[in-house]
């Protein structure tokens, strides 16, 4: 199978949380595995249309950047950058802005040539523009921008651990109702601990309609170890596990994998002259092969 030129961006919001890690970034450590040509770029959309603080926007970019490789994204493999939003793509009316964000996504798409694209459902038109940007640039112009295909994530499948009817989300007001991977062991021993659950049963079972709580608890606990819903609910049933059991059984297997992470980004965020390398570099690649499509385009359309 050929490799993919993989394009994804996420925006410099902070550190993320589980939900992020097992929707995106997961994904994305699994495509760079899997010797595709992976390129992150750290966009930060709000900065098209609101003046930002450089310092903040700064330090926000670098934590995700240092989030990212701690989550497994390796800078030898993987095209790690930052997209400039320099003043001259900032516009004064937020509602253009909000317009001209589908394009810049749609030009990036191009510019690098990508063939795979991951998105949600929301994205699928901004996918759609950039299909036919191409198409009718190659049909005019010959052959030079590959199709690119999507690749649809599933859509929040980790739920909130206060309410299992909503997503798992940053903007969530209530920080108990997500796990950051900035956690500190004993907070996410307490957030699993005082997740909503039910009185069914004492047992544990999976009844993603009748037990949303218990079912959002073990869809995060097989989303993390890879193991299925039946094998995880078989064990807990064998160990005699009951909810408050399992709740922290549940929480050491994610301190397991989050741990880790969480130290290696506090290594990573402790020296920020590595950090700006790793970022410069990426941002030396992926000028390249802009350079190289932009002669490719100017000499095509006689330039
Ligand atoms: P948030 O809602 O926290 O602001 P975003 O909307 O910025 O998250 O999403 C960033 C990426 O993380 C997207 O690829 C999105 O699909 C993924 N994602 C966000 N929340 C979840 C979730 N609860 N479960 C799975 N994936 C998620
Ligand atoms: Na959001």
């Amino acid at each position: 199978q050929c490799p993919e030129r993989v394009f994804s961006g996420i925006q410099p919001t902070g550190v993320p949380h589980l939900g992020n890690y097992v929707g995106a970034i997961s994904n994305w450590v699994k495509l760079q595995e899997e010797g595709n040509s992976m390129m992150v770029s750290i966009v930060d959309l709000h900065s098209i249309t609101v003046q930002q603080d450089p310092a903040e926007l700064r330090e926000n970019i670098q934590t995700m950047a240092a989030c990212l490789l701690a989550c497994g994204i390796d800078s030898d493999k993987t095209i790690l950058f930052q997209q400039s939003t320099d003043k001259s793509k900032r516009v004064s009316d937020p509602k253009v802005g909000l317009f001209t964000y589908p394009i810049l996504q749609a030009a990036d798409i191009l510019l690098y040539k990508s063939t795979l694209v991951p998105v949600g459902e929301d994205q699928i038109t901004h996918l759609e523009l950039a299909r036919d940007l191409a198409r009718s640039f190659n049909r005019k112009y010959g052959l030079i921008f590959p199709r690119c295909s999507q690749l649809l994530g599933d859509v929040a499948k980790i739920r909130s651990l206060k309410d299992p009817s909503s997503k798992m989300s940053k903007s969530d007001p209530n920080p108990m109702s997500r796990i950051d991977l900035s956690d500190s062991p004993d907070e996410i021993c307490d957030k699993i601990g005082k997740a909503v659950t039910d009185s069914l049963s004492k047992d544990i079972t999976y009844d993603l309609d009748l037990r949303p709580g218990v079912a959002n608890l073990i869809d995060l606990h097989s989303s993390l170890t890879g193991q299925s819903v039946e094998e995880i609910v078989k064990y807990v049933q064998n160990q005699g596990m009951n909810k408050k059991t399992y709740k922290d059984y549940l929480a050491s297997v994610v301190n397991d994998k989050v741990q880790p992470m969480n130290a290696e980004m506090n290594r990573l965020l402790s020296d920020r002259g590595h950090l700006n390398s790793v970022l410069k570099n990426g941002q030396d690649k992926a000028s390249s092969i802009a350079v190289n499509t932009m002669s490719d385009v100017m000499s095509l359309v006689g330039f």
